[in-house]
């Protein structure tokens, strides 16, 4: 049973395969209003969500399917102590197939090898978020047309950012790609990262704390916010928390054409006096997340023999 845990799980063809199809979807919404008829996605959220979690449902309804779950792990039998693989084999027995957001890195790993429908990882953790990069992805598609020959600047909360994290490892097989990482000592990318996806890859990658000289010369700048619930002190999180805040003034010497993107939630990165700039990408990357599930609801479903 195909289950997609990680960015890496899905080759670059097939990623041209889903993009494709969510264009086709936007183009062609009502040739897929059935497709999903009688079928069940299961969202289980152990961690607080608003896009992923509504973004997946929204995408199976939308598909003609039903969802069932729960949005907290208080709601379910976690809190009474039931382990990941005994919810999903249960699960398994309602729904045809489950997203499943974890605060424990490798959670939906686990969840995939219990479960007999597929998983998907709709983040775990400081680790990943292959979903959030599928609708990232669709989104410079959009804009640019090609993934090649990008200069990438990630800032923020690089250490436990898992859209960075995830975003990096798709980024990474295409060509001509250069990365700024652009963050506080404290919140430098791991350097697990740093070797297995920059180094491994030859990519070209310099590493700094000041925003605005990196701006000038990006195609993207790719905000990230500091994350409180990954902070055992409350100190360092309130020390870091407004390390970096993107304004009007910072973007003068910039690209006409550069996109400013985020993953949100925002807290204070980005002013709301850049959610007018036409350079503003990231209520885009909300709506393409939807049709983003959609192609890989449909994608697994289909492998599955489902539908
Ligand atoms: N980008 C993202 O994962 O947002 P939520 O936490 O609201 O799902």
């Amino acid at each position: 049973m195909r289950s997609i845990i990680d960015i890496l799980d899905l080759s670059t063809e097939e990623i041209n395969e889903l993009v494709h199809t969510a264009e086709d979807i936007i183009a062609h919404p009502a040739d897929y209003a059935e497709i999903c008829h009688g079928k069940k996605l299961a969202t289980l959220f152990f961690e607080p969500s608003t896009r992923t979690r509504l973004s997946f449902e929204a995408a199976m309804y939308e598909l003609g399917g039903n969802v069932i779950g729960f949005s907290e792990a208080n709601s379910s039998s976690a809190a009474k102590g039931e382990s990941v693989s005994d919810t999903v084999k249960t699960v398994s027995c309602y729904a045809d197939i489950i997203a499943m957001r974890h605060p424990k890195e490798g959670a939906p790993r686990v969840a995939s090898m219990a479960a007999s429908i597929p998983v998907i990882n709709a983040g775990d953790g400081g680790h990943n978020h292959p979903t959030q990069t599928l609708a990232d992805l669709l989104t410079i598609y959009r804009h640019r047309h090609s993934f090649s020959n990008l200069k990438l600047g990630l800032c923020g909360d690089l250490k436990f950012g898992r859209t960075v994290h995830s975003l990096l490892n798709a980024m990474s097989r295409y060509e001509g790609l250069e990365v700024v990482l652009i963050s506080p000592d404290e919140l430098k990318l791991p350097s697990y990262v740093k070797k297995d996806v920059l180094q491994k890859n030859n990519i070209p990658y310099v590493q700094t704390e000041n925003l605005e000289e990196a701006l000038p010369g990006l195609d993207i700048i790719y905000m990230t916010r500091v994350q409180r619930e990954r902070f055992f002190n409350e100190e360092d999180y309130l020390r870091l928390k407004d390390t970096y805040i993107l304004t009007p003034d910072k973007l003068k010497g910039t690209r006409d054409d550069l996109m400013i993107m985020h993953p949100l939630p925002r807290v204070n990165e980005i002013s709301v006096a850049i959610d007018d700039d036409p350079r503003a990408c990231y209520f885009e990357q909300v709506l393409n997340g939807k049709y983003m599930r959609m192609a890989l609801i449909m994608k697994l479903l289909k492998e599955a023999g489902t539908i």
